[in-house]
């Protein structure tokens, strides 16, 4: 069966850089290492005046289109993938073609156009949409075009306020993909959960300790869920392993769960039964607190391992690279992982096509979800075509009082006119209301 996946991907970030430890730990009176160290953040991107969830789309996805030789004529669907949207009913995905129909003769008036919510996950939730449209033989040799928006920021004070981000992925989904294709085997661990949730109201209620326990719990079940379906999860046989990080304190929690998972009964538990002894088995125990005790003391162990230290090493903290200097994107966070573990694999010059990576979604409320990609033969050719790492040095840096009247540009109940901070160039920026209370977008050349 012909390969389906990503066949271009392009990223976007806002413009404006809250510096954590320099900025915001002084003004909120916090240790910097506890972004720093605690969640492993180092700054936030956020939007400028001018820039929003449609801009950021647009824009990713016009320098994607650019870059492919595309026109709409090329693109059967666009799915925007958001928790950030603005309207009930009208999505983001007409905004974004409004956008790039200003930029082209053609229209995609023949594509089908849609919004994915839950939570982070939703970005993943449309790359599979794409990939069974395309295997259902319905996109008369056109691609998909799925983004992930997000301008994810937190009521002021909220704990959650240091892993605020901003930004847009744009990836292409296509037969016989550029960069990686799509595994059949695929994972789920889903529950109603209460851990996350906007009812009705811009800025999140969050339970954030619970949100974190039940990513780890929906991440071991999708991780069954992918094992029952036949999908191989022995630790070695991925180049990366890009999770959903809100912040990389919470992957690297995720990492040595999942390490210990999947060594379970594998050459890797044996060698390191030698230093650590063997994993804890329930059957041996008849007190299951006694259980998860010795479980996590041999986690602990087990994460200090060379083995485990190593694998750590190759396959997840590359794929933190992009997300400590921006925060968290929601559903274009697992997004980013991929991209950044690809960019450091493109700048060490590792051999990667034909590798294969395992790829772990999570959206609060709560799913996760588990498949694999492989790597394509041209996966380094699109990658070295990212601006991602000059967006993020060329972002203003914000002092913490242009930090608050940012932060009010962008509450939909503030009120506040404050001049821009970056100026547009050959981009789609924010230009007002409509009659209906629509926002309206122009391309500044
Ligand atoms: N140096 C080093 N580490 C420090 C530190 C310092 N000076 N100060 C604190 N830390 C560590 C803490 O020990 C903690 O690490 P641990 O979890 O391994 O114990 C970490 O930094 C965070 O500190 P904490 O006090 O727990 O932060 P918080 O209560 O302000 O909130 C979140 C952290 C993640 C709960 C909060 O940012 C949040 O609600 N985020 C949004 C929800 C989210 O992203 N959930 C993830 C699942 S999707």
């Amino acid at each position: 069966m012909t390969e389906v996946g990503i066949d271009g991907i392009e990223v976007r970030t806002g413009k404006l850089k809250l510096d954590l430890a320099e900025t915001f730990a002084p003004a909120q009176d916090e240790d910097p290492g506890k972004f720093t160290k605690g969640l492993g953040l180092y700054a936030s991107s956020l939007p400028d005046v001018y820039e929003d969830i449609v801009t950021m789309a647009a824009n990713a996805s016009h320098t994607l289109m650019e870059r492919k030789g595309l026109t709409p004529e090329d693109i059967g669907r666009i799915d925007v993938a958001t928790e950030s949207a603005f309207d009930h009913s009208k999505p983001v995905s007409t905004y974004v073609a409004g956008c790039l129909e200003q930029v082209y003769d053609e229209d995609f008036h023949h594509a089908n156009k849609g919004e994915r919510k839950f939570a982070c996950i939703s970005g993943t939730q449309a790359l599979d949409d794409a990939f069974n449209w395309i295997r259902a033989g319905r996109a008369r040799d056109r691609a998909a075009l799925v983004i992930a928006t997000d301008t994810a920021l937190y009521a002021r004070d909220d704990p959650g306020e240091s892993t605020q981000g901003a930004g847009a992925v744009a990836m292409l989904i296509d037969e016989n993909p550029d960069v990686v294709s799509f595994s059949v085997e695929q994972g789920y661990g889903s529950a109603d959960e209460t851990d996350f949730l906007k009812p009705n109201q811009q800025f999140p209620s969050v339970d954030g300790k619970r949100s974190m326990q039940v990513y780890l719990a929906r991440m071991r079940e999708a991780l069954e869920d992918f094992e029952a379906m036949g999908g191989n999860t022995h630790p070695e046989n991925f180049a990366f392993i890009p999770f959903h990080t809100p912040f990389p304190g919470m992957v690297e929690k995720a990492a040595v769960l999942g390490y210990r998972h999947c060594i379970r009964g594998t050459d890797i538990e044996e060698e390191v039964a030698e230093k650590i002894g063997r994993q804890p088995r329930p059957e041996a125990f008849d007190d299951e607190e006694e259980y998860l005790e010795a479980v996590k003391d041999y986690t602990e162990s087990l994460s200090e391992t060379t083995s485990y230290q190593e694998w750590y090493q190759r396959t997840v903290e590359p794929t933190l690279d992009i997300s400590r200097e921006v925060g968290n994107w929601y559903t274009g966070s697992v997004h980013i992982a991929r991209v950044a573990g690809l960019k450091r694999a493109l700048d060490e010059g590792w051999e990667i096509a034909g590798d294969q990576m395992l790829v772990g979604s999570y959206g609060s409320g709560a799913q996760a979800e588990i498949h694999a990609e492989t790597l394509q033969s041209n996966w380094a050719e699109e990658i070295e075509q990212l601006t991602i790492t000059e967006q993020i040095e060329n972002r203003y840096d914000l002092s913490f009082d242009e930090y608050e009247e940012i932060h009010d540009v962008h509450n939909h109940d503030a009120e506040t006119d404050i001049e821009p901070r970056t100026t547009p160039d050959a981009e789609f920026v924010f230009d007002g209301w409509g009659r209906m209370g629509e926002r309206k977008y122009t391309y500044v050349e």
